[in-house]
């Protein structure tokens, strides 16, 4: 080792290694810097005498968590109408406390799709600062969308005339759009290609943006290095989001076996948050949640898990994706256990929320492992995730980038 860098090494129950599916036991793992140099079967020789040992003793280290579809800036007791009075400085303030929480739930990396205002990217760079604490965020801005889409706000009459910031209809529009978020710092392009449950006034299942549009936004993003996510619960919709060659599907929820087989031949990742229909249907009206969209969800919930089932049986590629600003910041980790029942085994669970997320974002050769040479992001859960998931719901440690940011052990 060198001589010079300060080594902090994990001692361990067990560490899962992602690829294969393998727990290392007991585990050692030695972290230089902000860099994991290596993961064996434990070993003093692995390690300098002067390092800093933590012994983690009942606990699995797994690499950190990925949530791929989160809105920092948003409030869950905060929908509908009650939006209407939250400013975008109120609702970067809320993207502080929600980061927080998200890095406390071992989510280390989230990918933020969405928020008005640019406030996601400013929250990126206070966290990137070390102004406060918060996962790596690969952060979308404005949400792209058709005028009176579901990416734009239709809750005030025509003599109000607001409209949401990503609103864009044609193909060179929506190439602008791009353009320009860009230019203010996204590192990738969301956008609508479908109605959705929480927007007023439209339609779940129907297209919104055309294939025309889609293949310009998905071009223009691509050109300048970004991956896309489309958001897109209709059948229509899914399959011409695919066409256009985005990375992932958001939602998928009528899916059907053609579109299932676009998404297998393109290598497209379906990225379904599937524990999000619980909270809706039991906190939504509190929270503001029109009754419409209430109505919405009781059609979509159930479908989506079908879909999800459908989808995993065929081996679509899957991320982890909470849509957490929907439901609480914090118990992203809630949605394991349900991916679980629903068909995944659990090593496809922890990989979908670890190495496919990664991969996604293409950042498979720095995150989503533990493998020598990547960054050191790494949690540690009590127990065996493998046997029991619902171990993820609570994360004692959490280390990001080589730093200890949250340590609950006794
Ligand atoms: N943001 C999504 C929408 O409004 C949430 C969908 C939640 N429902 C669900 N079953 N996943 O369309």
């Amino acid at each position: 080792f060198s001589a010079m860098a300060e080594q902090l090494v994990l001692n361990a129950d067990a560490a899962l290694d992602i690829n294969t599916g393998k727990l290392i036991k007991p585990a050692t793992l030695v972290i230089e810097d902000n860099k994991i140099v290596s993961l064996s079967k434990s070993n003093r020789k692995a390690y300098a005498p002067d390092a800093k040992v933590m012994e983690l003793k009942g606990y699995t280290l797994l690499p950190g968590l990925f949530d791929m579809h989160v809105h920092l800036t948003s409030d869950a007791q905060v929908h509908g109408y009650k939006r209407l009075q939250r400013t975008t400085q109120r609702s970067a303030i809320t993207g502080v406390r929600n980061a927080k929480r998200t890095l406390e739930a071992g989510f280390t990396s989230v990918r933020n799709l969405g928020a008005p205002g640019y406030a996601d990217i400013a929250l990126k760079d206070a966290i990137k600062d070390g102004d406060v604490p918060g996962p790596r965020i690969f952060a979308a801005g404005p949400s792209l969308g058709v005028t009176g889409g579901h990416c734009d706000n239709n809750l005030l009459t025509h003599e109000h005339a607001v409209t949401s910031q990503g609103v864009a209809d044609g193909p060179w529009a929506v190439r602008a759009k791009v353009r320009e978020n860009i230019k203010y710092g996204a590192d990738v392009i969301k956008f609508c290609a479908t109605g959705g449950v929480l927007s007023k006034g439209t339609k779940v299942g129907a297209q919104q943006y055309s294939q025309e549009e889609m293949t310009a936004i998905v071009d223009e993003a691509h050109l300048r290095g970004l991956t896309v996510a489309a958001h897109a619960h209709g059948t229509d919709g899914i399959k011409s989001a695919i066409k256009a060659g985005v990375n992932s599907v958001e939602h998928v929820s009528f899916v059907d076996d053609e579109a299932i087989q676009l998404a297998l031949e393109k290598g497209t990742y379906f990225s379904m948050d599937i524990y999000n229909t619980e909270y809706i249907l039991s906190e939504g009206k509190k929270a503001g949640i029109l009754e419409e969209s209430l109505n919405k969800e009781r059609k979509v919930g159930s479908r989506q898990r079908a879909s999800f089932t459908k989808a995993v049986k065929a081996g679509v590629n899957m991320v982890f994706a909470s849509d957490a600003g929907v439901y609480p910041h914090g118990d992203n980790g809630h949605q394991f256990s349900r991916m679980v029942k629903f068909g995944m085994t659990e090593l496809q669970a922890l990989q979908a929320a670890t190495i496919n997320a990664a991969t996604l974002l293409k950042q498979q050769n720095a995150l989503g492992s533990l493998d020598a040479g990547k960054f050191a992001d790494v949690i540690a859960v009590k127990g065996n995730p493998l046997e029991n998931i619902s171990t993820m719901e609570q994360v004692d440690l959490v280390i990001k980038d080589g730093k200890v940011e949250v340590n609950l052990m006794k």
